[in-house]
């Protein structure tokens, strides 16, 4: 069952297309940036968003600009290049996919440098257009460990947008959904709205209802009500990035998600790819979260709801402790607790 919808991909004349995730599901349009610039500005305005997909922006924005970069020596080029990923990584500090996919691109441009400078953005462009077809297989993969995981029948919850808008496509939260159902279960799933951008209610209940995939949308505040009435037999979220101990950065409300999960017995998973792990981190202390402006709290859709002048605060993840964590999911399985051994093993650390 593919996505019906391309998240991300090249135009004819070599410029990025995206799905603008800030009009969805009343509009479906598509972004056009033509240089580094614009895609910088669709990954802060989140045009594009979900941790995946902007490490994927990033790369594809980086290969584009690199086309446009007038050096007479590779010194000079990687120079820029390094700036233009700088500015990339900037728009937003917490997923750790966007740094991931820059030095990627940059490691590949320093393998390059004994090659004509007129070759490299064309290997940079190989190079970005393989990660996005990468990401696809590795959310399947994830897809296929997580199924294995839900029971049957189940009424599973999940947080925000960890769907194929999130990544290349498939999704890993909602990639471990889609497994399910396409492996027969009987699926049905709670979508928590996701305040203050909703996008469990703009993009996850797009993306389940696109797929045929049965789902309730509820406010984020009725997620313990259905749990303490047995309604809720699992939980599967995304994340932004996970330290060394397990600890992991998802989007803001996901904590309260999984003390409620642990409150109730219910097994709580996170499903994301190796590239979102941060082993520099010891514990998730560290990972720098994301302010964003109090409007996004104070205004739906640009109307105003709070009183003028009130403050508002905007931390756009939390970190969920790793004791509240069942396992994590990825594409070379499932890690589990202790995951200081757990996640290097998978990382491919000794
Ligand atoms: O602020 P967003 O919408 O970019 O936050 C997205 C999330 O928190 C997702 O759960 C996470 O990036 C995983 S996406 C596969």
């Amino acid at each position: 069952m593919p996505d019906d919808f391309v998240t991300i991909d090249w135009t004819d004349d070599g410029a990025i297309r995206l799905i603008d995730q800030t009009r969805l599901p009343l509009e479906e349009v598509y972004a056009v940036c033509v240089n580094a610039d614009e895609v910088a500005r669709a990954i802060r305005t989140m045009q594009v968003r979900g941790a995946p997909a902007i490490g994927i922006a990033a790369a594809m924005g980086m290969a584009m600009a690199a086309r446009t970069i007038h050096a007479p020596t590779f010194a000079a080029f990687y120079a820029s290049l390094e700036e233009i990923g700088a500015s990339l990584v900037r728009t937003r500090p917490t997923a750790v996919n966007l740094a991931w996919a820059v030095r990627r691109l940059l490691r590949v441009a320093q393998g390059l440098r004994n090659v004509p400078l007129a070759e490299i953005p064309g290997r940079l462009t190989a190079e970005a257009t393989a990660m996005r077809e990468e990401d696809i297989r590795i959310n399947r993969a994830i897809g296929k460990y997580g199924q294995e995981l839900v029971p049957n029948p189940a009424r599973i919850l999940t947080h925000c947008n960890a769907g194929g808008l999130a990544t290349a496509g498939y999704g890993t939260a909602v990639g471990v959904i889609r497994a399910a159902a396409e492996a027969g279960k009987h699926i049905k799933v709670w979508v928590d709205e996701t305040r203050p951008l909703l996008q469990g209610a703009r993009l996850t209940a797009w993306e389940l209802a696109r797929a045929g995939i049965p789902a309730t949308l509820i406010t984020d505040n009725m997620a313990g009500h259905f749990m303490h009435r047995g309604e809720v037999d699992f939980v599967v979220v995304g994340a932004d990035r996970i330290a060394r101990n397990g600890d992991t950065a998802n989007k803001i409300g996901t904590y309260g998600v999984a003390v409620l999960a642990r409150a109730h017995g219910i097994p709580f998973y996170v499903a994301a790819p190796i590239s979102t792990l941060d082993l520099s981190l010891n514990t998730g202390a560290e990972i720098p979260i994301e302010e964003r402006a109090p409007e996004e709290v104070t205004e739906i859709g640009g109307r105003r709801l709070a009183p003028s002048g009130i403050r508002a605060a905007n931390p756009a993840f939390d970190v969920t402790p790793a004791s509240y964590i069942d396992g994590i999911i990825t594409e070379r399985g499932v890690a589990r607790s202790p995951y200081e051994e757990s996640l290097p093993r998978l990382a491919g650390e000794a």
